[in-house]
């Protein structure tokens, strides 16, 4: 499994840029696999864009196994990561247990939440030959504690302790890392810092990779979208638009 994440080392090698996205169904996951996207994320944003929760402190373990089943009998080109959901991986025993779940579930690499405070579970994870995508900068599974999505790494502390961060998901054995919302001064010398790709959103131009919540590119969760994002389409309005259409239709022909 770890040989399919070797070409991101490459890419990165090569300034070949590595993009991502989110996936939490069958369609859409085609889709993505079909348009060549390197990587498809079922990420725990599933919680808010999917299943209406407010954040992703809800989501479960059977959710995230539910919706990456879906996903993997679609995604056949590009790498299928699974997102760890918030206390699934508390220590390095349920770590490797957890990942081994999705594993089975089809995904073929896991990611969670944290950099030097999880050391252990991504040794663990990485000693079991299980691909692990690390996560630093805004952890929305610490939203609450954190009182909202903040941007990291403004403060002298703040960027040593990303850097930090960093060098220690690499050493883990992490194939690639995901910076949210870190400056992007900061993300670009993290980029310099570390032979693993990073994979930014919120974090500036200057990352390896981007990834963004597909739902956001995409328009189709219209009721919230992050201040960086800039929708290429505006799904939402062409539901409305058909579904007013559908409905003008059937008033229309009952009538007649
Ligand atoms: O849950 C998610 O979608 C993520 C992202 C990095 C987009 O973790």
């Amino acid at each position: 499994m770890v040989e399919r994440t070797e070409k991101f080392r490459a890419m990165k090698q090569r300034g070949e840029k590595i993009t991502a996205l989110t996936a939490y169904d069958y369609p859409t996951a085609r889709l993505l696999d079909e348009s060549g996207i390197d990587i498809v994320l079922v990420g725990d944003s599933l919680g808010m864009v999917v299943l209406g929760y407010e954040d992703t402190t809800r989501v479960t373990l059977e959710e995230m196994l539910h919706h990456t089943r879906a996903v993997a009998r679609a995604v056949t080109r590009g790498l299928l990561i699974a997102d760890m959901s918030i206390n699934t991986y508390d220590t390095p025993e349920q770590a490797v247990a957890t990942a081994q779940k999705f594993v089975e579930a089809g995904a073929q690499g896991v990611k969670l939440e944290g950099g030097t405070s999880h050391v252990s579970q991504i040794q663990a994870i990485t000693s079991a030959g299980i691909p692990f995508m690390a996560h630093i900068g805004m952890l929305p599974q610490s939203v609450r504690e954190e009182g909202g999505y903040k941007v990291k790494g403004r403060t002298q502390s703040e960027a040593e302790a990303l850097l930090a961060d960093a060098r220690a998901v690499e050493s883990a054995g992490a194939f690639s890392v995901v910076l949210e919302i870190v400056i992007a001064d900061l993300a670009r010398q993290i980029s310099q810092a570390i032979s693993i790709p990073t994979i930014g959103i919120g974090s500036g131009a200057h990352c390896d990779g981007q990834i963004l919540v597909t739902h956001d590119l995409i328009g189709l969760f219209p009721w919230f979208t992050p201040k960086f994002v800039s929708p290429e389409v505006r799904v939402a309005d062409e539901i409305r638009r058909a579904v007013r259409a559908f409905i003008e239709r059937t008033r229309g022909t009952a009538r007649i």
